[in-house]
């Protein structure tokens, strides 16, 4: 956690040169908690500052000038699974060019491409709000479905991550969207405009995004020589969540992360980058790459139980994000997971004769408990599921 300092009335100032709170400073001790606190820190508080033979040494990192950008509304369903198997195989991770049009033509529902900005609107006004407001959802335990948190796991790490985020499960919207916050207040609020009803934006982007999801399984599906519906089944009725993450200005980005090197847990991310400040890089070939952001894209990620449920043939994607000391940066995850009890296992079809499949089956229950018990910077989690 970030050292308590006092907040001064005078504005900025250097926590180092200051005192413990004295009793009677609740305010100051619940904003201590997040980053996204309004205290503007001079100097990275100790807790944060990596080990020198880890830190992001951002002057060695090139641009990623080759992400494959694939259009998904092309109509071509044979090329789209051939760029994306080429993608995988090559990349494991894709961005996939978007304008609402293609969207409403792919699942025609008819949301307006306002709903991305309105989303990234939502998420930033959250992170704009009085801590008092904002800590009213906070809470370090992952079984929550809704909660504002900070860094990665912050009852099991070592070091902090320049990160705070808001996570939401999202399927079945019905389900969970009422325990969404409540402020502010279009997060959640139905809105009519130009004749159209829009429910909820942050539940539109939700729907859309998981449309979107579903049709690149598909294509993932047909990449492997599988049938198109086959990796659905396998996944099951698939959970989503999204994370809000928040990567306030941080004083001395060089000693840091706002998310250190790591694979995600699930099948698929699709993340919404911030549109100007850069902060995402992905490891190929050794060697770490950013990604800039690119209007009208989502990133996407393969996750841990792609790389399982494609024997390994496709790898879930190494990837961080580092902050910087002049913009705040925003980025929407949205998660599809599998069923928590449907079995993660390679189809016999992409296992070559007679060699045995490279990962144990497992039930994504036990794969998601057993990678909250770590934190980022151990062991690989799909390690403990490999066959001997
Ligand atoms: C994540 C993630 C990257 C980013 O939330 O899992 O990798 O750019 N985010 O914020
Ligand atoms: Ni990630």
């Amino acid at each position: 956690m970030p050292h308590l300092y006092r907040i001064s009335p005078l504005g900025p100032t250097n926590p180092t040169t200051l005192s413990p709170p004295s009793p009677g400073t609740a305010p100051v001790l619940m904003a201590a908690k997040v980053i996204s606190s309004g205290i503007r820190y001079t100097t990275l508080p100790e807790s944060y500052v990596r080990p020198v033979n880890d830190r992001p040494n951002l002057s060695e990192v090139s641009n990623c000038d080759d992400v494959p950008i694939i259009d998904i509304g092309c109509g071509d369903r044979h090329l789209i699974s051939q760029q994306i198997g080429y993608a995988c195989r090559r990349y494991g991770f894709f961005q996939k060019e978007l304008t609402w049009r293609t969207i409403n033509q792919v699942v025609n529902h008819g949301v307006p491409d306002e709903i991305v900005q309105k989303m990234q609107q939502v998420g930033k006004e959250f992170f704009l709000l009085p801590i008092e407001e904002k800590m009213k959802h906070y809470s370090e335990d992952p079984a929550k479905t809704m909660r504002l948190s900070t860094s990665f796991n912050v009852q099991k790490e070592q070091v902090h991550n320049w990160r705070d985020y808001l996570r939401l499960h999202c399927y079945p919207l019905d389900q969970y969207s009422p325990e969404w916050p409540s402020n502010p207040s279009y997060f959640k609020l139905t809105h009519v405009e130009k004749s159209i009803r829009i429910r909820e934006y942050v539940g539109n982007y939700c729907t859309a995004v998981r449309d979107l999801g579903m049709r690149i399984l598909e294509s993932i599906s047909e990449s492997l020589g599988l049938q198109k519906e086959q990796i659905k089944t396998i996944l099951g009725e698939q959970g989503q969540h999204m994370a809000i993450n928040h990567y306030p200005v941080c004083p001395e980005p060089e000693l840091t992360y706002g998310l250190p090197g790591h694979t995600d847990p699930n099948a698929l991310t699709i993340l919404l980058q911030d549109t100007l400040v850069s902060g995402l890089q992905v490891l190929k070939d050794g060697k770490w790459l950013a990604v800039k952001p690119c209007p009208n894209a989502f990133v996407i990620n393969i996750g841990d139980q792609l790389e399982a449920v494609s024997n390994g043939e496709y790898k879930s994607v190494w990837h961080r994000a580092v902050v910087n000391s002049d913009n705040p940066r925003m980025s929407i995850a949205s998660f599809l997971c599998p069923c928590n009890d449907s079995i993660i296992r390679a189809p016999e079809e992409i296992i070559k004769d007679g060699s045995k499949p490279v990962f144990k089956d497992f039930t994504y229950a036990e794969y998601y408990k057993k990678f909250w018990t770590r934190n980022l910077d151990q062991e690989h989690c799909l390690q403990f599921f490999k066959n001997q």
